[in-house]
């Protein structure tokens, strides 16, 4: 049984990996050092508390219990606070990328699975985004997550490191059975927020960022993908590294976008409820659409998507944030 490294296994996409690799019989380590993870979603395996900045404790960790791969999650995820405080997050998300790779390479590399993200396009020219579009990020965390990307290809030519980037698109949608799911604070996406406000429509409205964009509805337009197809992905990739294929960013995305309203709507029908809503004015650095191209992901992975339709999706998030204690 192959045994896997996950770090910030205890936050939102981290927690749904080890569940779908605890079910697909992997042997699972969280690393993890709370600072936005939750101890109670670390349940589908040991449980390390580090920071990956910590690279001696990193090491200690890797001696211990020896993983065939690592899933690296742990890393800040906002792009509004990178913008106030870049140098947290070029700490946290470069020098703790960095530490991960320092330490693979003199304890001996093995696959190194991370997260990626579509702010590394920044404002795309067109959609659908293949890899191969230009990478041109707006801001600090779009940087982070592309000097990440340039690292691990150095260190791939100087020390045959294996690698494999997911560029996620939105991350979105809860565990179907409702064991684990999206809980950040402040939550700054706009799903669980347009969820929120369903459930407490007395206290909150959400607020929609623009409706003059260059689009049918006048809002913008995202590619959300289900949390536990993302979580199959993570598996694919590992599986693809320890049969030695090669290393690449790959993104993950469904193809299909959906704009601000249409969500809105959506969550109408699914919750059965009026979504409290108010039309603010842009958010500075959102593009009018960002869409996948995930044909990468189909060919070189055979990924599919199960669970990625936007009932699913708002039909997930909606079971788990009613869950939630307020
Ligand atoms: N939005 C609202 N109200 C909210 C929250 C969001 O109207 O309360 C809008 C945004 O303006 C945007 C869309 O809903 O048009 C989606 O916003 P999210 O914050 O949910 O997600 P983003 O598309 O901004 O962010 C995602 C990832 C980031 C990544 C970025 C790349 O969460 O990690 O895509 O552009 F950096």
């Amino acid at each position: 049984m192959a045994k896997i490294l996950v770090t910030g296994g205890a936050g939102f996409i981290g927690s749904h990996v080890c569940k779908y690799l605890a079910a697909h019989a992997y042997e699972v380590v969280v690393y993890d050092n709370l600072s936005t993870g939750h101890r109670e979603m670390v349940r589908w395996g040991a449980f390390e508390h580090g920071d990956v900045r910590d690279d001696a404790r990193l090491r200690s960790v890797l001696r211990k219990h020896k993983p065939d791969a690592l899933i690296h999650f742990a890393s800040s995820i906002s792009v509004g606070e990178s913008v106030q405080d870049p140098g947290a997050y070029y700490d946290n998300n470069v020098l703790g990328s960095l530490r991960i790779m320092q330490v693979l390479a003199q304890e001996g590399v093995r696959p190194l699975v991370a997260s990626g993200s579509a702010a590394v396009y920044g404002l795309p020219e067109s959609v659908p985004v293949a890899e191969t579009a230009r990478t041109a990020p707006i801001n600090p965390y779009g940087r982070t997550k592309l000097v990440m990307e340039w690292m691990l290809e150095d260190f791939a030519r100087a020390h045959g490191l294996p690698w494999m980037v997911l560029r996620y698109f939105n991350a979105a949608g809860a565990d179907p059975e409702g064991e684990t799911g999206e809980s950040h604070d402040p939550e700054t996406h706009l799903i669980p927020n347009v969820l929120k406000a369903v459930r407490f429509p007395k206290e909150r409205q959400v607020a929609l960022f623009g409706d003059d964009y260059p689009t049918a509805d006048g809002t913008c337009i995202r590619d959300y993908i289900h949390v536990m197809d993302l979580a199959s992905a993570h598996v694919l990739a590992c599986e693809h590294l320890l049969q030695g294929k090669a290393s690449q960013s790959v993104n993950l995305g469904t193809g299909h976008g959906f704009s601000v309203r249409e969500i809105v709507d959506a969550a109408e029908r699914v919750t059965g409820r009026k979504v409290p809503y108010v039309i603010k004015a842009r958010r500075d650095g959102d593009p009018a659409r960002l869409v996948a191209d995930p044909s990468k992901a189909r060919e070189l992975l055979g990924w599919q998507t199960r669970y990625s339709d936007i009932e699913t999706i708002l039909r997930t998030a909606w079971a788990w944030e009613q869950k939630k204690v307020q």
